[in-house]
């Protein structure tokens, strides 16, 4: 399966990153590309690329849009730290991202597949929502997009809006408008995907790759700490769980539209069943996970790569 991640990383993007790295042999990440959201385009962007060198690898990277289509960037350096990924100290990047922009890489690299790809969005949806005006004939050549974003019931911007929904809605809305059919995996899916903080403890010990996941979620779990939770929820990683094993999950079609006004609900992802005139896109939304499945997985890939990448 040929993958594009589109990211803001971001503590759990890397997560779901490193996922989908160690199980090469499923997924092929033909490239990655970034996009204003937990932090600056360049922030994200320069996170990203001083991963990939840090555990070896070498992936396409290229950058996207710096704001929404028509907002303000909101940065969320509580959950994310002022760089986006606070807690690793990792050496300069030396790879350099691609010359051209995400959204230009995107066209050219999905019309160059053999195959339809899939396409993993872990972030605001600017640029996929900008691909998709500017080069509408890109999306018959998308067989699905594995999306984390959105919610049925909750929030975790404003009561009922997902953060990836919330900083660009006129973006989201074109894209449940496009077509393009959706998993859509938000809050409630992922709140059951749970990871145990125990479980990265023992991580400080393990290798490269699983010395930089705990240095990230040391950081990241600071949100939990706070609040006396035993667990963590790797957001991010869900998508990509899914994709390698979707036995895990399960969920209910609908069609989703996207509530772009409102102090109060902006960003709102409303599942529409019945005689609604419903937007073009089918959607799964996944509802519930074998939350320790689910970390068994994310903590073997770290293992996997440990093995792959040694120090
Ligand atoms: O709401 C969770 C999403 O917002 C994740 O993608 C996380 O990285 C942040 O971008
Ligand atoms: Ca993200």
């Amino acid at each position: 399966m040929q993958i594009f991640i589109d990211c803001d990383p971001g503590h759990d993007d890397v997560l779901a990153i490193l996922l989908a790295l160690a199980h090469s042999e499923l997924i092929t990440i033909k490239g990655i590309t970034t996009v204003a959201g937990n932090s600056s385009v360049e922030n994200v962007t320069d996170n990203i690329l001083k991963v990939l060198d840090y555990i070896g690898v070498s992936v396409p990277v290229a950058q996207g849009c710096a704001r929404p289509l028509r907002r303000e960037p909101e940065p969320q350096p509580t959950a994310h730290g002022n760089s986006g990924m606070d807690g690793p100290i990792l050496p300069a990047a030396k790879s350099r991202v691609d010359a051209r922009h995400a959204v230009e890489f995107l066209q050219d690299a999905i019309m160059r597949q053999t195959e339809p790809v899939t396409l993993v969005t872990l972030a605001p949806l600017t640029n996929i929502a900008t691909l998709f005006e500017t080069y509408p004939e890109v999306k018959k050549r998308i067989s699905r997009i594995c999306m984390m974003g959105g919610s049925l019931n909750g929030g975790n911007i404003l009561p009922r809006s997902e953060f990836n929904i919330y900083h660009d809605p006129e973006a989201a809305k074109i894209v449940f408008h496009s077509g393009v059919p959706i998993t859509m995996s938000g809050l409630e899916v992922c709140a059951e995907a749970k990871t145990m903080l125990a479980d990265f403890e023992p991580l400080k010990h393990g290798g490269r790759v699983s010395r930089l996941a705990y240095e990230l979620m040391d950081f990241y779990c600071g949100y939990a700490h706070e609040r006396n939770w035993d667990y963590t929820n790797v957001f991010d990683a869900v998508p990509v769980a899914q994709l390698l094993h979707p036995e895990l999950f399960s969920g209910t079609e609908y069609r989703v539209d996207i509530e772009t006004e409102g102090d109060l609900c902006r960003g709102m992802t409303v599942a529409i069943q019945g005689e609604f005139t419903p937007p073009q896109s089918p959607v799964t939304v996944l509802e519930h996970a074998d939350g320790p499945r689910f970390s068994t997985l994310m903590l073997d890939a770290l293992r996997i790569l440990d093995q792959r990448q040694p120090d």
